[in-house]
């Protein structure tokens, strides 16, 4: 519903990736009017459509996938959320992927699901489209929610806070007006994707700025393990990198150092397909010492073309020629985020998150791969109907109110701020952490954060909450990786060490 000033709506989803198209799916399914706002433009400007190596399945043998989810979080993720995840895993896939979207998962010449592995898993059990799976997961999906009856899917549209009161959460207030817009819901679902944008390398894109995060954050909701920045292995390792997806590993590609050997069977005994936060280091390590990293997709025989064209093209696009791509560490996921519990539920009332902007406690401190679409998938769908038992009839309270009364801001202030930012979180909050260099980081992003709240409370401009958000969620990271002084997973400590082979 809408009037001039406001609007309302049962159940509000903010992010346009796979975990708030499956929370806006089963809120629907249950009756609700749904609005789902995005600041995307297009499939795109969702790290979902970027997702490569697939989404994976029990196939059959559910303990070994959760044996392998906690064995790849060096032991730190939570039982009960795995459980939840793996429980889930089948069902939803054929409900809402084979059987609602009809998507055409690679198949053998047998007409059996190609299943793939990627590292850390035990099994072959993913299931993809050449590599390239998110976008043939999203794109579907999306076209699903625009037709259905009971959602509204409002794109270029940007939440910038919260609208609570007596600590319960009724909506957000959008960037649709001059000075906000706001929009009362029954329940809010946060479904707002990661952090990529606050590192000067990620394969995330652009619009990863962290918005849910910092505004449940700034709401008082609780936050949990932001310090596990997950950056992953092999990343084109030159100008405007892009993944190389670990199903290529996981089908027979290899890791070279600078002279030519394979090296990863010297950390760990899963060699190239080890965990991926142990796999990063130890590119990162070769790389210093031996001059480069290549993966070496010789033994593949050729198969690349064919199997994976998206990865080709990129390849070909970058002039990257032969059978040895420089590879990289590039941040790629966030392990932590809003916590919530097995619906969803953030510590705010009427207040959900699911996605890579949530903390499930699935992942611990190192996320195994092709999770993170299935996470999405389950938490979206169990947020979605959660929200509906809980939602009240929206409520109108008083919104935050913005400011435009700073028209003369300069043009380049957000992006020299952005800038600065980077350069703090890829210098001191990267693959390895220093505790005096954590601290040096804490002081800048500090600084940086005072200067820019003093224009956000000027200016409702996008980019400025952009980079509040971006900030906020800079200085929670720092404070996380500085208040844990154990290296677990993802959060490498180092005092004047490097990682040395085992
Ligand atoms: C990849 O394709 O290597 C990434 C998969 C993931 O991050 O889950």
């Amino acid at each position: 519903d809408a009037t001039a000033d406001h609007e309302t709506a049962d159940v509000l989803v903010v992010g346009s990736g796979i975990a708030g198209c499956a929370a806006a799916l089963s809120a629907a399914r249950e009756g609700s009017d749904v609005l789902l706002l995005t600041k995307a433009t297009k499939p795109d400007d969702a790290s979902t459509d970027w997702a490569q190596g697939g989404i994976s399945t029990t196939r059959g043998d559910p303990e070994s996938l959760k044996r392998d989810i906690l064995e790849a979080s060096d032991g730190t993720a939570d039982p009960d959320a795995i459980d939840v995840l793996v429980e889930d895993a089948d069902d939803a896939v054929e409900d809402v992927l084979l059987d609602t979207l009809e998507i055409e998962f690679d198949e053998t010449s047998e007409g059996e699901f190609d299943y793939t592995r990627e590292a850390a898993h035990s099994n072959y059990r993913i299931l993809h489209v050449d590599a390239a799976t998110g976008t043939h997961i999203l794109r579907p999906f999306l076209n699903h929610i625009d037709d259905h009856a009971n959602i509204e899917v409002r794109q270029d549209t940007a939440a910038l806070e919260l609208i609570t009161h007596e600590g319960r959460v009724h909506g957000v207030v959008t960037d649709e007006a001059p000075e906000g817009h706001p929009v009362f819901a029954g329940a809010t679902i946060l479904a707002t994707g990661g952090i990529g944008a606050l590192y000067g390398r990620s394969t995330n894109p652009d619009d990863a700025t962290g918005d849910g995060i910092a505004m449940a954050a700034l709401a008082g909701a609780d936050v949990e393990d932001l310090e596990y920045v997950q950056f992953h292995p092999t990343a084109y390792a030159g100008e405007d990198p892009f993944l190389l997806s670990e199903a290529l590993r996981g089908e027979g590609a290899v890791l070279r150092n600078g002279n030519g050997e394979r090296f990863m069977e010297e950390y760990h005994p899963q060699g190239d397909l080890a965990p991926r936060d142990v796999v990063a280091r130890a590119v990162e390590t070769e790389r210093e010492e031996t001059g480069e990293v290549v993966l070496d997709v010789s033994t593949l025989e050729g198969e690349v073309a064919a199997e994976y064209p998206a990865i080709a093209e990129k390849c070909r696009d970058r002039g990257i020629e032969g059978d040895e791509i420089p590879v990289a560490p590039c941040e790629h996921f966030l392990c932590g985020g809003i916590a919530v519990d097995e619906n969803g539920r953030t510590s705010l009332d009427r207040l959900y998150a699911a996605g890579e902007c949530a903390r499930t406690g699935v992942h611990g401190a190192n996320r195994l791969a092709s999770t993170s679409l299935l996470e999405g998938l389950v938490w979206g769908l169990r947020a979605g109907a959660d929200a509906v038992d809980a939602a009240a009839e929206p409520e109108i309270v008083e919104a935050p109110e913005l400011r435009d009364s700073d028209p003369d801001l300069p043009e380049r202030f957000a992006a020299e701020k952005f800038t600065r930012l980077k350069r703090t979180m890829d210098e001191y909050l990267g693959l390895e952490r220093d505790p005096d260099e954590i601290a040096r980081a804490s002081a800048v992003l500090r600084r940086l954060k005072g200067e820019v709240d003093a224009y956000v409370r000027t200016r409702t401009a996008r980019d400025l909450y952009e980079l509040r958000n971006a900030s906020v969620v800079a200085l929670l990271i720092a404070r996380a990786a500085s208040e844990n002084t154990e290296s677990t997973g993802c959060h490498y400590v180092v005092e004047d060490e490097r990682p040395a082979r085992a």
